[in-house]
């Protein structure tokens, strides 16, 4: 069982737990009536036992993928279930054995009950680490609960078959009082952190590392720099220049079908951008969309920070009728997307991005059959565009000469993560990300998962027999290439291969390096546990997409010093996939779930699902203030956006209510 099924199963367990010391408790109650309840209720505090001891079983399993899938589950749950189901066990067991058993005996089986519900409640609201509030506040109702009980039960006496209660009604209303008092300061407490949750008017993300915070002292302090002083170069030796205006239109489907969206240059995708290695690359940004503002940010591109076009962290928001002029030297070869970072979410869903393609410098050889190929939901309807062809709701089509070899450059822009297969022909993933692997082996019918936001470049040679690049195992989704006749192949239906351990078995690729670096000794960790639970958000409480129990703009900030190698540890506690990420850097990949991976595998945007534990590394070699999120936009938006910032960079941009920008 992985670590995502254990949680889940854990989940199941727990509820089982409570419902059966309450079952047990109320039985235990009604067992002085007759023997077969009071066998009733031992049956049932013998299977509570056994349940509590599988959790703990459960807890404990779980705590060797890592502490932070278990601690809520040993701190909270052991002196909220754990202690009173061994008080109850001691002292109901036995006394259900004899006739007549008092009801008292309940007490510590219903507060092992009341416990349980409290960690349904936690398991449901508390994301890791266990806020020490909320855990008073539980174990103190459990407290308050279990006097009162037994205030109500524990007083009975029975004379010659006539029952009378003593001064139950008295303290029954003391531990009431106490049981209020304690919702009360819960309310107040939560009011208040509604209340310093929000956003204020105006929000400098660059204020708590401005230049002072120098670590170690025998090191000089960073000079200060602004965002907008790390900029693209302003000439170079050819450049190509692109204009992109954001406006809404109406986008027709390959069916027909209508779509009202929001685009550049009216089309979805917008333009690609398609530059050779060392050309500068200067896109003027135009907004002709009404009321809503605009950004260009490169998904992937590792740009200077002031052209990352991050609304209110790196650049204003481009207001409807502005413009803006982004600048970066393409250096890099490879596949990249480009997107709006203003209200992201809305952004992209509707239409607001486009594909960039760096082509190597000129090798000659081979012409190769190289296309961008796109997988977004449009106006409800899944769809697929290749190169500038327009959105396609079913299968695209490419006429391909046998022996052509092709490169598909796939980009999956949606929020959600796509399969991806491809049937008809071998294939290899020459590159993720935009980075080439070394040692990429030939993949027969396995499926591959490509993350929201990522990117795969598929290559193989054209067959003389079409091939099916189909989406989601859909035969009626994706593209279709075909040497001019034959019929379609299945969708591919093998197993899911795994990313991390793909690049090693194939031959070594001419002029990678073949090494690994070092990527064992670190300046810095940091540590993000991904979680789902209860936090306030913007002063409304919202059960969020956490990290570290935090969400935007509240998550601690690492502070990085240029040249530093940092390994990020990324543990997901939720049951959501959450596509982590970090902007201008591509991150290493270390391990995943313990597994070292293999080759060289660099990822912009690496997929932590349910249970899942990666291990990156990064290179701080791209100073500036990066907005790092779930590319799950719809989770950014629900608090899993973080950054992080290097040592001494500053930004005069607001990120604050008041400013009009929205970095997610
Ligand atoms: Cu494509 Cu901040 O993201
Ligand atoms: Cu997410």
């Amino acid at each position: 069982m992985n670590t995502a099924q254990l949680l889940a199963l854990d989940h199941i367990v727990l509820v089982l737990v409570a419902a059966l010391w309450l079952g047990a408790g109320v039985s235990t109650v009604m067992a002085r009536r007759d023997r077969r309840t009071r066998l009733i209720a031992l049956g049932l505090t013998l299977a509570a036992l056994a349940a509590t001891g599988l959790r703990v079983g459960l807890a404990v399993t779980l705590s060797r993928s890592g502490w932070w899938f278990a601690a809520d589950k040993l701190i909270l749950a052991l002196p909220l279930v754990g202690v009173p189901a061994l008080v109850a066990a001691v002292a109901a067991l036995p006394r259900l054995l004899r006739p007549s058993p008092s009801p008292a005996t309940a007490v510590p089986t219903l507060t092992a009950g009341y416990g349980a519900l409290g960690g349904v409640v936690a398991a449901l609201t508390i994301s890791h680490p266990v806020p020490p509030v909320l855990a008073g506040v539980l174990i103190a109702l459990v407290a308050v609960g279990a006097t009162i009980t037994w205030h109500s039960l524990g007083t009975v006496s029975r004379t010659g078959g006539v029952e009378t209660a003593t001064g139950t009604v008295a303290r029954g209303r003391w531990s009431t009082t106490a049981g209020i008092a304690v919702l009360c300061t819960a309310l107040v407490w939560a009011g208040l952190s509604a209340w310093s949750s929000r956003i204020p008017a105006t929000l400098d993300l660059g204020a708590h590392h401005r230049g002072t915070t120098v670590q170690d002292p025998a090191q000089p302090a960073t000079a200060t720099r602004a965002v907008t002083d790390l900029r693209g170069p302003a000439t170079g030796a050819k450049v190509r220049r692109f204009t992109l205006t954001a406006k809404p239109a109406t986008v027709t489907l390959a069916s027909g079908r209508r779509v009202e969206a929001w685009t550049f240059d009216g089309t979805v995708p917008g333009p690609t951008i398609r530059v050779r290695q060392g050309e500068l690359v200067e896109v003027r940004l135009r907004n002709a969309m009404p009321g809503i503002g605009v950004t260009l940010h490169w998904h992937g591109y590792d740009v200077p920070v002031g052209e990352d076009g991050v609304a209110g962290v790196t650049q204003d928001a481009v207001k409807p009728g502005g413009e803006f002029v982004y600048r970066f030297l393409a250096e890099d070869p490879g596949s990249y997307w480009y997107h709006s970072h203003d209200l992201s979410d809305p952004a992209v869903r509707m239409g607001l991005y486009g594909m960039l393609v760096v082509d190597p410098t000129a090798t000659g050889g081979t012409k190769v059959s190289d296309h961008t190929v796109s997988t977004h939901v449009l106006g409800g309807v899944q769809t697929v565009a290749v190169d500038d062809e327009g959105p396609v709701d079913g299968l695209a089509r490419l006429g391909v000469i046998p022996g052509t070899p092709v490169r598909l450059r796939v980009t999956a822009t949606d929020n959600v993560r796509r399969t991806l297969g491809l049937s008809g022909t071998p294939y290899r993933i020459a590159a993720v990300d935009g980075r080439d692997l070394s040692r990429p082996g030939e993949i027969g019918d396995r499926r591959v998962q490509l993350a929201a936001g990522g990117r795969y470049d598929l290559t193989f040679t054209m067959p003389a027999t079409p091939v099916l690049l189909s989406v989601d195992g859909r035969s009626d989704l994706g593209l279709l290439l075909t040497p001019g006749s034959g019929t379609a192949p299945a969708p591919a239906a093998g197993p899911l291969l795994d990313i991390a351990t793909y690049d090693s078995d194939g031959p070594a690729r001419p002029g990678g390096s073949g090494g690994s670096g070092r990527f064992d000794r670190f300046d810095r960790e940091v540590t993000w546990i991904l979680d789902r639970g209860l936090a306030m958000l913007d002063g409304i409480p919202t059960l969020a997409h956490t990290v570290n129990g935090e969400v935007w703009p509240r998550i601690t900030t690492p502070v990085l010093r240029e040249g530093e190698l940092v390994k990020i540890t990324v543990a997901n506690r939720s049951g959501d996939v959450h596509p982590i990420h970090p902007h201008g850097h591509h991150v290493r990949v270390l391990s995943r779930n313990g597994v070292p991976a293999t080759g060289e595998l660099w990822m912009d945007t690496f997929d932590v699902g349910p249970g899942e534990v990666w291990e990156v590394a990064l290179r701080a070699d791209n100073p500036g203030i990066w907005l790092s999120h779930c590319h799950d936009l719809g989770h950014a938006t629900l608090g899993m956006t973080f950054h992080f910032a290097y040592e001494g960079v500053t930004t005069p941009y607001d990120a604050g209510h008041a400013s009009g920008n929205n970095p997610e």
